[in-house]
């Protein structure tokens, strides 16, 4: 492969995988990105100097640019992130998801379909379309069970909807037009450069601000957590050795419950930011009302990525946690600037806004 494009590839997991495609291989990386809120360019400071690393601002709703971008670049692989990705977000306002997620997944699948059509055989042979998408597509779980490959979709939120809808697409493509293609499904990630509206980074920056830790309903809904450059390098293993047709689930075999991810945290706090008069950041932990719909639990079975490629993770949820916390601590410089201008910390999800 000498050519990937990676949409979406100014946002948190994105942002992962140019820098491991950039730093672990030899391949060209055309960064696709319409630079919403949740982008950030200073997330790709380390790959900007490369040869071998491309901007291009562009919407995957647009059309017309996308053909240009196929043209110029001739890609082997697409790996398509590009996405609205906050479940709050989605239910305070759900035409982003909409229009980002189903059409603009349509309009990418179109362009790459053209493009392929009109391909030299051997770039034909070996072009790929990798959709990203997420373990919310299957629904919410009970106390027991895993999400595996084929278990049924039951998607509950705006935001999961959307992407199940553009993950039926993207199957679709395939069926109808050979457009070859294959899927990705992973559970939450958490690491460097994340957005602040999420858990981890929300509460690692609320909590050094002494704010009011915000865990919605009891805190007992599951998360199953893999550290971000675990799945940049699950994505690159899926994007350059899945099978077409398939589709792989991705997740770091780490569940917790939200309560125990934030009094983690607050050890954490503790231990490398300690406050005056031994006074505890899990005081600051608050119960507010529940997300609308809130999905109970999440958790992954990854054994067919790990029999059938090869990939595991590497990292702990304790190891990964920790790193985290130091990176937030380190990197005031990359997250105050968000706070000043983009998202200062209000609570999102709750609906009232229509
Ligand atoms: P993010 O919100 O951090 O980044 C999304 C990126 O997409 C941003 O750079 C944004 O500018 C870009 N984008 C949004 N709309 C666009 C448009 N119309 N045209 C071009 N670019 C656009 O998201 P993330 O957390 O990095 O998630 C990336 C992908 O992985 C998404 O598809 C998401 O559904 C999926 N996913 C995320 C997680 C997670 O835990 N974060 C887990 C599983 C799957
Ligand atoms: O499972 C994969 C998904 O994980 C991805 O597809 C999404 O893009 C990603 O955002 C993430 O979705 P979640 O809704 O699980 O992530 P979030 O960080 O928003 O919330 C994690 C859990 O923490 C969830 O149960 C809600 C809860 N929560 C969240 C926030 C922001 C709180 O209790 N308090 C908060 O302030």
């Amino acid at each position: 492969m000498k050519t990937v494009i990676v949409t979406g590839g100014a946002g948190f997991i994105g942002s992962a995988v140019v820098r491991h495609v950039i730093a672990d291989t030899g391949v060209k990386v055309v960064n696709l990105d319409k630079l919403t809120y949740a982008a950030n360019l200073a997330s790709l400071s380390e790959v900007d100097g490369s040869d071998r690393y491309v901007f291009e601002q562009a919407d995957i709703c647009d059309g017309a640019a996308l053909d240009r971008i196929f043209a110029r670049h001739k890609p082997d692989a697409v790996m398509h992130l590009a996405a609205e990705s906050h479940v709050d977000r989605s239910i305070d306002g759900p035409a982003d998801f909409i229009q980002t997620n189903i059409v603009g997944t349509y309009t990418m699948l179109e362009a790459a379909r053209k493009y392929w059509s009109a391909a030299p055989a051997e770039v034909k042979a070996k072009f790929c379309f990798h959709h990203i998408s997420t373990d919310e597509v299957f629904g919410s779980l009970g106390d027991e069970g895993l999400f595996t490959e084929t278990t049924a979709y039951d998607p509950r939120s705006p935001y999961s909807a959307s992407k199940a809808s553009s993950d039926h697409l993207v199957r679709a493509w395939m069926e109808t037009y050979g457009l070859p293609t294959v899927l990705s499904n992973c559970s939450n990630n958490y690491g460097p450069y994340h957005f602040p509206e999420k858990l981890i980074p929300l509460m690692i920056i609320k909590g050094l601000a002494g704010e009011p830790l915000p865990v919605y309903g009891k805190g007992e809904n599951v998360r199953d957590w893999l550290y971000v450059d675990d799945h940049a390098r699950a994505l690159w293993t899926v994007c350059s050795k899945g099978v077409p047709g398939e589709s792989y689930n991705i997740g770091g075999n780490e569940e917790r419950k939200n309560i125990d991810v934030v009094t983690g945290i607050c050890s954490l706090l503790d231990e490398l930011v300690p406050q005056q008069g031994g006074k505890k950041y899990s005081e600051q932990i608050t119960y507010v009302t529940d997300r609308p719909g809130h999905d109970f639990r999440y958790a992954i079975d990854a054994s067919k990525i790990k029999a059938e490629l090869g990939w595991e993770p590497s990292e702990s949820f304790e190891s990964g946690l920790r790193k985290t916390v130091q990176w937030y601590l380190d990197r005031k410089d990359w997250w105050q600037p968000i706070l000043d201008r983009k998202y200062s910390g209000q609570r999102l999800g709750t609906g009232s806004k229509g």
